[in-house]
């Protein structure tokens, strides 16, 4: 079960051109395409006809044209043109497909996935995003419980152990000092936490791994622990933030878009303020994007988060438990659960957070853990 009143990151910009996209999320197959003015829109991608792919259709005067029998639907994913019945034929009133809103902005397409249900509210502009910032980002399938994955994304505490063959710290530094100033928005759709280090912690104990991470982080020197912020927000962001020497900042962020109960899509990407940063920072940077990376460290991610899947407890293990580590991972899985539950949902992994009805042993014991 999924929250459908929720913007999910659905494409990054660039890829959306004269052609219609593909795209699964929450388990609805999704027709990506541009109007004329180059506008974004939505549709559900099967055919009202035979349920052709509307995906792998064509782009035809701000209309998508159906594959199959040449269908034609406008923005409002109703149907204009059936070919077959000439000018004259009327298009039947059934002859229509869902049409969910569509934001764009900042190079990010998102989608609300709820046809029937008018956003509210719409995606926060990033600062990080912008200029001055020198942004890098790539996408990938990854398989795997969507709060898992997303949790993964925010926890450090994976990062010595399911990383130790690539950038994974040394284990006498897989110790975290605990997330303090954890403060919700207003609005409820955001989470933030800060990490900071005793003076003179250490992260990498070998050369190499500190040298590596000085140069991803730029803020690391010789190994000293860098302090950092962390954001989560209901649209699936998990974002790292550092300070930099000079008043620069560098972003670690990534969007997680459940594909269907076992899938999800996941947009990663690296923002740097600082203009002077050097050549090899650059090219390390685009190393990070680069699909030799992409199948080195988040395989990595990819092989521990799949690990969890299992026939005999679908959702996830029916007791997760949370440790202070994990606060940040928690805040997202209680505030996606109190959306699901504002829908009337169940969620198919174990709940955190208060819940309508009696409350069970598990959470309790949840609840008690953090
Ligand atoms: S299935 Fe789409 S036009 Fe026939
Ligand atoms: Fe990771």
């Amino acid at each position: 079960m999924f929250v459908t009143q929720n913007w999910y990151c659905a494409a990054v910009s660039s890829e959306l051109g004269d052609k219609p996209l593909s795209r699964k999320i929450i388990n609805e197959d999704i027709a990506l395409f541009r109007d004329e003015e180059g506008k974004a829109h939505a549709l559900g991608a099967r055919c009202a006809h035979r349920g052709g792919d509307l995906s792998k259709g064509k782009c035809v005067n701000s209309t998508l044209e159906c594959p199959w029998h040449g269908w034609r639907y406008d923005k409002s994913g109703h149907c204009t043109h059936i070919p077959s019945m000439g000018n004259e034929g009327r298009v039947p009133r059934m002859a229509k497909v869902p049409s969910y809103p569509v934001h764009e902005q900042q190079g990010f397409i998102y989608v609300w996935m709820n046809a029937e249900v008018k956003p509210d509210w719409r995606p926060e502009p990033r600062p990080f995003l912008d200029a001055p910032y020198q942004v890098r980002f790539g996408s990938r399938h990854q398989k795997g419980i969507f709060v898992h994955t997303l949790e993964t994304a925010l926890e450090d505490s994976h990062v010595a152990f399911a990383h130790s063959a690539s950038i994974g710290r040394d284990i006498e530094c897989a110790q975290l000092p605990p997330i303090t100033n954890i403060t919700k928005s207003d609005d409820g759709r955001t989470v933030t936490g800060e990490l900071i280090w005793p003076e003179g912690s250490k992260t990498a104990a070998t050369p190499f791994k500190r040298w590596l991470g000085k140069l991803l982080v730029g803020s690391e020197r010789d190994g000293n622990a860098s302090d950092k912020r962390y954001w989560v927000d209901i649209s699936g962001l998990t974002v790292h933030e550092y300070p930099k020497e000079g008043g620069y900042r560098y972003y670690v962020f990534a969007y997680t878009t459940p594909v269907d109960e076992f899938h999800n899509r996941f947009f990663v990407g690296l923002a740097d303020s600082d203009p002077n940063r050097g050549l090899i920072n650059r090219w390390l940077s685009k190393l990070l994007m680069s699909s030799v990376f992409k199948h080195f460290v988040f395989h990595e991610d990819e092989d521990m988060i799949s690990s969890a899947l299992s026939d005999q407890y679908p959702g996830g293990h029916p007791k997760a438990l949370f440790v202070k580590a994990d606060a940040m991972g928690m805040a997202y899985r209680r505030m996606y659960t109190a959306a699901l539950y504002a829908e009337g949902k169940e969620p198919a992994w174990p709940p955190v957070g208060p819940r309508p009805g009696p409350v069970t042993q598990p959470e309790k014991e949840v609840e008690k853990a953090v």
